[in-house]
């Protein structure tokens, strides 16, 4: 019965950055991952192989559409998405492999298998060859997520989709339907509207991105918009059924929408089947969330959870940090703080959208007196040698005290831009702080600084 101080159950961006952490300070760690390779939705199915989509299908429009206006002339613009998917699956292997490799550098045991929890400190792992019976002091539930899914709407892989299968199309849907204006949905209808589907987008509330600042949501609409999606807001899809040529996605009090494919992205849930939690007696709440407290301990002492799994931003880079804090934890006793308040969200559509801190609505919600400060990029040098000038930079600040309390970026290299902003809100400076920083030019960096400037109405390019 192999002994570790620590398992790791479920190699995503939350589980394998635990293990390694914890290898690093000197623990013996053994981690189990149900798939043949490791790096969990993020780097298999989601993050990598998307973004490589939404980077190469890019490049397909830049070269069809734009490249002219740049005096670069190419004749007839074609699409091999043979080739587009090819470089995806290499992207990911890659990526793949570079943690495969990080495990045999850091000495953690890899075991292959469904992990059921059995009590405290004993998992088995359902493999292949049969069960392999674990047995460590501590262990980490990073078993991440899965599309959640939505009553009336059945998912069959081919017709009615996911993202996991949006990733791996052999041919362009000639019309795609989207179920929810999340991340998911724009980004990858994005993807395929680039490569020449139509897509219609369908969201439920009255806006895209419905978390993201209004302001910015707005916009955000309006530019999709304009880059060929239809959005439609308001709209409750209530089911999907299968008919001769396609599928008809129903909705609340108005004709059935025709697809050629529907992707359903309105969510994912937490992956907690199989686990055995019920039975070892660890608690989730209404939502399905592991329940835990602010130092990651579930309801069964030495079992903790991270990531996807328990409440707060499901996001790769948020999981990531819960990973690093709980193997500190366990190694030192010393408790690593994760401020979920100051985790970035970012979306990579052209242009990207980025947020970290407080919404305006939110501010107003809670009665909080702030300042704000715009800028577009529109009136950026570097944007316009770009022609990347549609958005702008939104920084929210306390009335009386100018600490930066939330910004909101959409434009070219939003999620870049937004990490200044997160230091910034992590180390409570003020938009004056901001605003008297050097940031070079002729760069994007200066559309921050000016709405920083925007503030205290001192903006010098408008
Ligand atoms: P989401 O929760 O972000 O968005 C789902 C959307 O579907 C919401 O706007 C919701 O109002 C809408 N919706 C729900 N039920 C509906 C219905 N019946 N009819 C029409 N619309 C409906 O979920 P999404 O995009 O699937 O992403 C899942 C998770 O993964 C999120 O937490 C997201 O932040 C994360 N993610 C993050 C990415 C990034 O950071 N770039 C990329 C992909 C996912």
């Amino acid at each position: 019965m192999p002994d570790f101080d620590v398992i790791v159950i479920g190699a995503g961006p939350g589980g394998y950055v635990a293990a390694i952490r914890a290898a690093q300070l000197g623990l013996a760690v053994a981690c189990v991952e149900k798939e043949a390779t490791l790096g969990g939705t993020c780097v298999r199915v989601g993050c990598i192989p998307s973004k490589v989509l939404l980077e190469s299908s890019e490049r397909f429009v830049m070269a069809r559409d734009h490249l002219a206006e740049h005096g670069v002339l190419v004749s007839e613009v074609e699409l091999d998405l043979g080739a587009m998917m090819e470089r995806k699956d290499k992207v990911v292997k890659s990526n793949t492999d570079g943690v495969a490799y990080l495990f045999k550098k850091h000495g953690i045991e890899r075991f292959t298998g469904m992990a059921e929890l059995i009590e405290r400190g004993r998992v088995v792992v359902h493999g292949e060859d049969g069960d392999t019976e674990l047995v460590a002091e501590n262990v980490i539930l990073a078993t991440g997520s899965r599309v959640a899914e939505l009553s009336g709407v059945e998912v069959d892989g081919e017709k009615v989709i996911t993202s996991d299968h949006a990733i791996a199309l052999e041919e362009v849907p000639r019309r795609l339907v989207v179920i929810g204006a999340g991340a998911i949905g724009l980004e990858l209808g994005s993807v395929w509207a680039r490569l020449g589907a139509n897509v219609t987008v369908l969201e439920y509330l009255d806006r895209v991105l419905p978390t993201m600042d209004a302001e910015i949501s707005r916009e955000a609409q309006k530019v999709f918009t304009r880059r060929g999606l239809e959005i439609r807001t308001g709209v409750a899809v209530t089911g999907t059924t299968l008919t001769k040529r396609g599928v008809s996605v129903h909705v609340e009090g108005a004709n059935a929408v025709k697809a050629d494919t529907v992707l359903l992205a309105t969510g994912r849930a937490p992956n907690t089947e199989g686990l055995g939690l019920e039975a070892a007696g660890v608690e989730q709440d209404s939502k399905g969330f592991v329940k835990v407290d602010e130092r990651f301990r579930t309801t069964l002492e030495g079992v903790y959870a991270i990531g996807d799994l328990i409440e707060g931003p499901m996001l790769a880079h948020r999981a990531e940090d819960d990973g690093v804090a709980v193997a500190e934890l366990i190694a030192t006793g010393v408790v690593g703080h994760v401020d979920h308040g100051l985790v970035p969200n970012v979306v990579y559509t052209e242009p990207e959208v980025a947020s970290v801190g407080k919404t305006e609505e939110q501010l107003k919600e809670a009665g909080t007196p702030y300042r704000k400060g715009v800028f577009p990029y529109q009136a950026n040098g570097r944007a316009r040698a770009l022609g990347a000038t549609d958005g702008r930079v939104k920084l929210l600040a306390h009335k009386e005290t100018d600490r930066l309390l939330g910004a909101h970026v959409i434009g070219a290299r939003a999620g870049d831009l937004i990490a200044e902003l997160v230091a910034a809100l992590a180390f409570h400076a003020s938009s004056e702080d901001v605003a008297r920083l050097s940031h070079a030019h002729p760069t994007l960096s200066e559309v921050v600084k000016e709405a920083a400037l925007a503030v205290h109405g001192r903006a010098l390019h408008i």
